[in-house]
């Protein structure tokens, strides 16, 4: 059964989905041979982007972190679109997401579990105010609250935990759907890459350029642009 029937058979799919989704928006994943951890740096990117490193090095961490994670002018493409039209005719039911870019929400998703925070969401360490992705942007090195606290991104750095509310609305999702479809991740990252285990349904679609370890107890597995391959979808 190909894609497309399988999504006209369904009503409760659920996406789960990683830095593939965001490539044909110009955003680079983290492990293709072009991808982020493939490029040179004083230190290995995963340390840089772990809470330990924030904390003993947080002008270098906000270098890296303006350099490379905040993606401005990227723009939600026809992988985010179709995603946010299945759920507003009432077929998919929630996309949990490893991205941290906001584009699935400005895509027009309303059910978007993001396990690794967003880098929309910024809050001071010390008194907890909010502060816009501008807040980060302008800051010439550390970005200070008006009460000298460090305005942190919500994002998930390595060695940090992930939201217990994001991981209960996303597992739960998940448990519930018919369908699940699991698009531009290498499911590299745990816990995130466990939570596809929670999936109880029958089809399982797998939509990635390079092969994955669920390729093998998919139902379909489609090796190609997630784009393209979801643009085609009708609803
Ligand atoms: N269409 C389909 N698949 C694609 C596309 C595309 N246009 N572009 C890239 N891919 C695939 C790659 O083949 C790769 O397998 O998307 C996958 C991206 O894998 P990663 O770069 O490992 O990204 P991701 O799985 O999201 O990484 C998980 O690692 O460092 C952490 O927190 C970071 O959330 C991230 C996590």
């Amino acid at each position: 059964m190909g894609l497309q029937e399988l999504i006209d058979k369904n009503s409760r799919i659920v996406f789960f989905g990683g830095a593939g989704v965001s490539t044909e928006s110009g955003i680079p994943d983290f492990r293709s041979s072009d991808g982020l951890y493939n490029q040179k740096y004083d230190y290995p990117p995963e340390e840089m982007l772990s809470r330990s490193f924030f904390d003993r090095n947080p002008s270098e961490f906000f270098r890296f972190y303006r350099d490379k994670l905040i993606c401005r002018g990227a723009r939600p493409n026809a992988a985010h679109l179709k995603l946010a039209e299945l759920e507003r005719k009432g077929k998919l039911s929630a996309v949990v997401t490893q991205n941290i870019d906001g584009l699935h929400t400005e895509a027009g998703s309303r059910n978007v579990f993001e396990l690794h925070g967003s880098v929309l969401r910024n809050r001071c360490m010390k008194c907890g105010k909010s502060y816009p992705l501008e807040a980060i942007e302008a800051a010439p090195d550390v970005p200070y609250c008006d009460c000298g606290g460090i305005i942190k991104p919500d994002v998930v750095l390595y060695e940090e935990p992930l939201n217990e509310s994001v991981i209960y609305g996303a597992v739960n999702a998940i448990k519930a759907a018919d369908l699940l479809i699991i698009g531009g991740t290498s499911l590299a990252v745990w816990p995130a890459a466990g939570f596809i285990d929670y999936y109880r349904g029958d089809d399982l679609v797998v939509i990635n350029r390079d092969e994955t370890p669920a390729d093998k107890k998919a139902t379909l597995v489609i090796h190609g642009k997630i784009g393209e391959t979801l643009a085609a979808i009708t609803v």
